[in-house]
């Protein structure tokens, strides 16, 4: 079924179209993933009628869609802010002390985990393993990786984040 009022810049359509290329017809579903990851970069977040709007591009049925963007803690189904921090808790960063800074973020940004911040600057999330162990602790905002966190360090990064 096609979703009212939802659609896509050209330049999103044409990074799906090159997703499918990857894959022969008859796996066009092995393109969603990057299908949702590019229309929630162009949207913010993925919305229903967003998913079900891939799942009709992709051509796939729309619970499946539901099903992978429910699944993988990359996808948002609510209203992000511009920057999303997303704290790596996991073993290596555990050890180097994420709990500081986790900690930290909370208490200069005043939101607890998964809560956006009144001026819809910043919405801190933790996530699971970053692949930055060897620079732990870590957290990624937006499409940047930053590492060997420090309070101080986190600081400079909200300084630079608008
Ligand atoms: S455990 Fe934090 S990046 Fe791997």
């Amino acid at each position: 079924m096609e979703s009212e009022q939802i659609s896509l810049s050209e330049a999103s359509m044409s990074e799906i179209d090159r997703e499918l290329a990857k894959y022969p017809p008859d796996r066009r579903q092995s393109a969603l993933l990057a299908a949702l990851r590019i229309a929630q970069d162009e949207h913010g977040w993925l919305r229903p009628e967003l998913i079900e709007h891939v799942a009709d591009i992709i051509r796939v049925p729309a619970i499946r869609a539901h099903e992978v963007a429910s699944f993988y803690s990359m996808y948002d189904l609510e209203p992000v802010g511009r920057h999303k921090i997303e704290v790596c808790t996991n073993i290596s960063c555990m050890l180097r002390g994420c709990d500081k800074i986790v900690a930290h973020l909370k208490d200069v940004l005043g939101v607890d985990i998964n809560q956006t911040t009144e001026d819809g600057r910043f919405t801190l999330k933790e996530v699971e393993c970053l692949a930055a162990c060897a620079g732990a602790p870590a957290m990624q905002v937006g499409h940047d990786y930053y590492e060997e966190l420090t309070a101080e360090k986190v600081d400079r990064i909200l300084e630079g984040l608008q």
